[in-house]
């Protein structure tokens, strides 16, 4: 069975395709490649032992995806293919609106006259700012986004449950992530910053190998267990996972739409994950404490009853395998050739 998987080289698609693949699914990937590198391919054919059918193409590339679609004919798109960084979004809200909105709506044109069966959509906590209860479950309130990254999530959210509502013959399953982190055990894939990286891990195996000075560790007096934030960190294995458990659901449900936190339920503080880092690496990490970082939540974790329960989905790996799959990640990555430089600045 043929599933589409737009935003199929990135870090969350790139390891979806492997674990379809591992399913019995045949992906086909749609990429621009403007957050990847086409080793990424590469790699996943050396993981999974095949050739992956994959265009280089943006989704918003109306006549482009059409043909696309009739060619292939999927039963089932898992909807990727997005930008993602918070900062980004605050400075270049335009891009966001654009790459989030615009190519989703696009999209949504062209599938309109085609059989989709079962649609996920790549969500994320995002969507509930600082919430009122902790863990926080799927009915928390959403409240106002704090940034045009969150808000784009938002939108795609409602965009694409009006537009299912009026479908009776397809599901949609939007999956909310916590803080995907780590990579595949192999080594041969996982997270590409572009640039210095915002988010924790990758600037942690930055930071460990040499390419970053420092990390700084933004507040140390919050209200939790050590002063740093608690985030919910989830292993992008576990998480590809819970698309392929989201993806065979939908195909059996017809004319239904479900929300799914993507999270481990544990909370863990930013020097619990330099511990674990510290521990897989057998090396200690150069860091030091600066001010609080504008826009964080102090505390978020999710509740994954809903998940485990409907889905059967639970997370396998430990915080200490994300930080060793990562840490071997990194090491590895001078091995792939880029096709441009300005990745590994
Ligand atoms: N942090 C540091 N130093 C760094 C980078 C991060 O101390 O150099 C801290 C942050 O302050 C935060 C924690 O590490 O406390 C996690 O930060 P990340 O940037 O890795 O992740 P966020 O929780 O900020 O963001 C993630 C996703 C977003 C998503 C958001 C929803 O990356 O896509 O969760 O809350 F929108």
């Amino acid at each position: 069975m043929k599933i589409l998987l737009t935003g199929g080289a990135g870090f969350i698609g790139s390891h979806t395709a492997v674990a379809l693949i591992e399913n019995g699914f045949d992906p086909v990937i749609v990429d621009d490649f403007r957050n990847s590198e086409p080793f990424v391919i590469e790699n996943i054919e050396k993981i999974v032992g095949k050739k992956i059918t994959y265009y280089s193409l943006n989704i918003g590339n109306k006549e482009g995806v059409k043909n696309i679609l009739q060619r292939e004919n999927p039963v089932g798109v898992i909807h990727f293919a997005a930008d993602k960084a918070v900062n980004e979004s605050v400075l270049n809200p335009m891009k966001y609106y654009q790459n989030n909105v615009l190519n989703l709506i696009n999209f949504l044109e062209v599938i309109d006259q085609m059989n989709i069966n079962s649609f996920v959509f790549s969500s994320s906590c995002t969507v509930y700012g600082v919430p009122d209860k902790i863990p926080v479950n799927e009915s928390a309130l959403i409240k106002p986004a704090f940034s045009p990254y969150g808000y784009t999530k938002q939108v795609g959210e409602r965009i694409l449950t009006d537009f299912f509502k009026t479908k009776n013959k397809s599901s949609l399953t939007l999956l909310r992530y916590f803080n995907p982190i780590g990579a595949h055990p192999s080594g041969l894939i996982g997270e590409l910053p572009i640039g210095v990286p915002s988010n924790l891990v990758p600037y942690i195996t930055q930071a460990g190998i040499g390419k970053r000075k420092k990390l700084t560790v933004f507040g140390k007096d919050y209200d939790t267990k050590d002063g740093t934030c608690v985030r919910d960190y989830i292993h992008v294995v576990d998480l590809a996972n819970a698309h392929v458990a989201a993806l065979k659901k939908g195909l059996k449900r017809k004319d239904s739409i479900k929300t799914y936190n993507v999270g481990t339920g544990k909370g863990a503080s930013v020097l619990d994950v330099i511990k674990a880092f510290e521990k897989v690496s057998q090396q200690g990490l150069n860091y030091e404490f600066g001010p609080r970082r504008a826009g964080d939540v102090p505390k978020i974790y999710s509740d994954n009853f809903l998940i485990k329960n409907e889905l059967a989905w639970h997370p396998k790996f430990s915080l200490e395998d994300c930080l060793e799959h990562a840490w071997k990640w990194e090491k590895n990555l001078f091995n792939f050739k880029y096709k441009s430089e300005k990745k590994q600045d």
